[in-house]
């Protein structure tokens, strides 16, 4: 069942970045990826040998794998959902697992089916840290059931930001979420998938006893697409596609996407954690348009090299907007301060 590969880091040297000092390690994970044979749990997963990207392929497990999950209480619930998450309990090891449950009723359309299924199998083939790892998916008349890690503090970013208005004021504190989002985004990337979904309500937070601060996972692959190494690295758009407010410019118009589009949320979201507020809200700027908004009360505690990452990121041209893997090696990580 769940957690069946311990992931080896005993290879690995640490990445040591700049201002993080002790509080986390972060991996090569380019390297963790070529020491592991099988990075998923899927045993259908496979690897392209031309490509190196997963090829995805929808294999659920017999939905009888649900009874062996006991209800705690639901997380959420909305009227017009479709999905419902509900704390439960694994009866095999006492651990807290949230299952999410698409009800098939409220798929009004074959695409929405066709969604739900390439969200089971894509979120099946992430395995990182700053990604909620799926243990398994099954379906039967009534609703497709995702079985994941639960993050035990998923709300702490939106509370902070969206309901208290409250930035992440202390630097280090915002690097290290920032390092948790892009190493999670590069893996997500280096597995050949687009997210196409990344805001606050995705990115869940999970603390143990001992952590000084939570991690940061990505969640929801309800919208990601798979990329087609024959189309350039890019993938078709379909029909829904993002969270208003956190779309990239070019998405209006052009048909295909590409991963740059993640980059632009990711520079959005790290814009509201730095001011809890989007660049939209300042007076005068339009959405895609023009200077950035930086307002002086709000960034003069900031370093310049944040400025300069969010810039980068929420750069208008998708061809000239930094890509994850530079993303990680940013003057902002390793520069010290
Ligand atoms: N693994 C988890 N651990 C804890 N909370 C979770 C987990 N997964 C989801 N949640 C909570 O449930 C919310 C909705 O989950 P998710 O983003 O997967 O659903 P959704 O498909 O976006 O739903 P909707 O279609 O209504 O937007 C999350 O924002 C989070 O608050
Ligand atoms: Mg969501």
């Amino acid at each position: 069942m769940e957690d069946k590969k311990e992931v080896s880091f005993d290879d690995l040297t640490p990445l040591k970045y700049a201002n993080v000092g002790d509080r986390r390690e972060y991996y090569h994970r380019e390297v963790l990826k070529q020491s592991c044979e099988n990075i998923t749990d899927d045993p259908n997963a496979k690897v392209s040998p031309e490509t190196g990207f997963i090829t995805v392929s929808y294999h659920p497990r017999d939905h009888d794998i649900c009874s062996q999950y006991e209800k705690q209480s639901t997380i959420y619930e909305l009227p017009l959902s479709p999905s419902i998450i509900t704390l439960t309990k694994c009866q095999e090891t006492g651990r807290d697992i949230v299952k999410k449950s698409m009800l098939k009723d409220k798929l009004m359309s074959d695409d929405m089916v066709k969604a739900a299924e390439n969200e089971c199998c894509v979120h099946s083939y992430m395995s990182h840290e700053n990604v909620i790892k799926l243990h398994n998916y099954s379906e039967d008349e009534t609703e497709f059931a995702l079985h994941m890690e639960y993050a035990n503090k998923s709300r702490y970013l939106q509370e902070l930001i969206y309901d208290h208005h409250t930035p992440i004021e202390e630097e280090q504190e915002l690097q290290i979420y920032a390092l948790d989002l892009i190493q999670g985004l590069n893996h997500i990337h280096n597995q050949g998938i687009i997210h196409c979904d990344l805001k606050l309500d995705n990115m869940l937070a999970h603390q143990e006893e001992d952590d000084e601060i939570p991690i940061i996972k990505i969640c929801d692959f309800g919208l990601s697409h798979v990329i087609d190494p024959q189309l350039g690295n890019k993938a078709i758009k379909k029909n829904t596609i993002g969270t208003w407010g956190y779309i990239a410019p070019e998405c209006a118009n052009n048909t295909h996407i590409g991963r740059e589009i993640d980059i632009w949320s990711l520079g959005l979201t790290l814009y509201e954690m730095a001011v809890a507020y989007k660049p939209t809200q300042v007076k005068g700027y339009e959405y895609g348009q023009g200077e950035l908004p930086f307002r002086k009360r709000d960034w003069r505690n900031r370093s310049t090299e944040l400025q300069d990452l969010i810039k980068a990121c929420l750069e208008v041209d998708p061809e000239k907007r930094i890509t994850v893997t530079d993303a990680l090696q940013h003057p902002y990580f390793t520069t010290e301060v």
